[in-house]
């Protein structure tokens, strides 16, 4: 090829030049990995492949004092993840911050274009200080048509962004509009404004680790799904999440068989709930009993801890697990595990990813916080996502089973496909002590020991309305089982369910309580 041969080399070798030993330095001594690494380690060893490296930026190329910068300081391209196509993209920190600017925008648009026409999964690797300040209107321009593909993105295909490095402004509201967001622990924050505007406008101090590191947005806001100790294991809990997800709507979740039997039954489960119904237990022992091999891939495990969402497999199908928590707050809905659940369900829904429901839900908590912060509108939340869904629901009554709660975790009356109960279930308008209160008000006023009559009453209340066979008998539960039969149960009732299909009345889009 000659001359055209040679030049097309030397506009090659002009990459290395960029990627120089300094500029890995820089990044490692920051405690990340460089965009390329992180690229590298995502995908197949030699699958990448790489879109737009050469593209400069819009106000001309710079990078440090004398180098040139190509590709505007993002890679984006595709390639294979555990053997499946994915499209990814890693901003570089080295180049201006990672910071967006047009042409950096158009090339993750590119993108995001070409994974929706072909139906594969984005993965968004952020380092960023938001939009590029010297580029003006048009990186705010840039973020405008990200944002836009987010949403179009949203249910067709799986959206995940991981913050390695900081996600300031703009880089925030990507991620937020997508499916799950992954931090490192201690290289990672994310804030619409950073600790400087805060001390100007609020005359607060604050450190960016403060404001929006990985504890803050995994345990405090619920903006974060998960957190990594660094990189590398980010990396890896990508892929593990991927494990379970189809790469869009149309196509089933990854079905990968294993040597856990479907007949497995498990008498341990006998012993899990205490007899002593305000005895507090760890709900997932009960899940992981049940699912394939013990393993649950939770999802933002530390926010909201009263309810456990979360990835397993059932005879090798994957399945969406909601189970009510009775170690933390006795397992009652508020309104941030309301949220948390609802998000969770959506994204079941829209992935063909069944449902599985472990109840044990004394009720909605009360007080004046929540009514003040809008129980009602977010416990919606809940109530919606599971009636909207149409992939296959059940639910396994384990225990506490009470008024509005009853409805909302996966009733029949919502469209829960099967409900099972446990011997210990305890389904009514509402717990013992509080029907009592209410119904024999007077005669506990004038008893002479009401706490004697009061002690009389709950038993009876238990023993003769709060069991699981008044339901069963009315159809409202399919059947009380043996714990021990409950992933034999599930995983027959999954097989059955496998062909369900639901047609719901033609509309634009419902309008979601918010
Ligand atoms: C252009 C930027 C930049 C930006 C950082 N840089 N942010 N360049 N536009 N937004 C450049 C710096 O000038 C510097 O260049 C290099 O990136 C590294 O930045 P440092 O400040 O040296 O690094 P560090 O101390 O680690 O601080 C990182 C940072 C900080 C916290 C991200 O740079 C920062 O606060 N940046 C601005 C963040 C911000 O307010 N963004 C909002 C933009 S407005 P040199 O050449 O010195 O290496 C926005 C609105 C959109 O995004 C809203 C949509 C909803």
């Amino acid at each position: 090829m000659g001359k055209a041969f040679d030049k097309y080399i030397e506009r090659q070798n002009l990459l290395d030049v960029q990627y120089d030993e300094n500029y890995y330095e820089k990044q490692h001594k920051r405690g990340k990995l460089t965009a390329r690494e992180r690229i590298m380690m995502l995908f197949d060893e030699g699958s990448f492949e790489e879109i737009d490296a050469f593209v400069p930026s819009a106000g001309g190329t710079t990078f440090g004092k004398s180098s040139k910068a190509f590709g505007d300081g993002v890679i984006v391209g595709f390639g294979t993840i555990n053997g499946r196509q994915a499209y990814a993209y890693a901003q570089d920190f080295n180049i201006m911050g990672g910071s967006l600017g047009s042409v950096h925008a158009a090339k993750i648009t590119k993108i995001q274009d070409m994974a929706l026409k072909t139906g594969l999964p984005v993965i968004a690797l952020i380092d960023s200080g938001g939009a590029r300040i010297q580029e003006g209107v048009s990186s705010l321009n840039g973020y405008a048509n990200i944002f836009r593909r987010n949403v179009l993105a949203s249910g067709v295909v799986p959206q995940i962004s991981a913050i390695m490095g900081p996600a300031a402004g703009g880089a925030v509201y990507s991620p937020a509009l997508t499916d799950f967001i992954f931090m490192t622990e201690a290289t990672s924050y994310m804030f619409v404004t950073g600790p400087d505007v805060v001390r100007q406008v609020l005359n607060e101090s604050v450190t960016p680790d403060q404001l929006g590191g990985a504890k803050v947005h995994t345990s405090k806001s619920g903006v974060a799904n998960f957190v990594y100790s660094d990189d590398v294991n980010l990396i890896l809990g990508i892929k593990k999440l991927l494990s379970y997800l189809p790469s869009n709507n149309i196509e089933n979740p990854p079905f990968v068989p294993n040597d856990d039997p479907t007949d497995r039954v498990e008498p341990a489960l006998r012993d899990i709930v205490p007899e002593d119904p305000d005895k507090p237990y760890d709900v997932r022992d009960v899940i992981k009993l049940v699912v394939d091999k013990g393993r649950l891939f939770e999802v933002s495990e530390n926010y909201a801890q009263n309810l456990v969402v979360g990835f397993a497999r059932l005879g090798g199908y994957v399945v969406g697990v909601v189970a009510n928590q009775p170690k933390v707050m006795a397992g009652s809905l508020d309104i941030d595990s309301s949220v948390k659940g609802a998000r969770f369900i959506n994204f079941c829904d829209s992935f063909n990813i069944p449902i599985i429901t472990f109840e044990d839900v004394p009720g909605f908590l009360p007080g004046t916080d929540q009514e003040h912060q809008g129980i009602i509108r977010n416990g919606a939340k809940l109530l919606y996502a599971y009636t909207r869904a149409t992939v296959p629901k059940i639910t396994v009554i384990l225990r506490k089973s009470y008024g509005g709660a009853y409805i909302v975790m996966n009733s029949k009356g919502i469209g829960g496909d099967y409900s099972f109960a446990w011997p210990t279930a305890e389904v009514a308008v509402m717990g013992p002590e509080g029907a009592i209160a209410i119904l024999y008000r007077k005669e506990l006023a004038e008893a002479e020991d009401p706490v004697a009559l009061k002690r009389e009453l709950v038993a009876k209340y238990r023993d003769e309305v709060a069991n699981p066979y008044i339901a069963d008998e009315k159809g409202f539960i399919d059947e009380v089982i043996d714990p021990a039969d409950t992933r034999v149960k599930i995983c027959r009732l999954l097989k059955s369910l496998d062909k369900k299909s639901v047609s719901l009345p033609r509309r634009k889009h419902g309008n979601t309580p918010l």
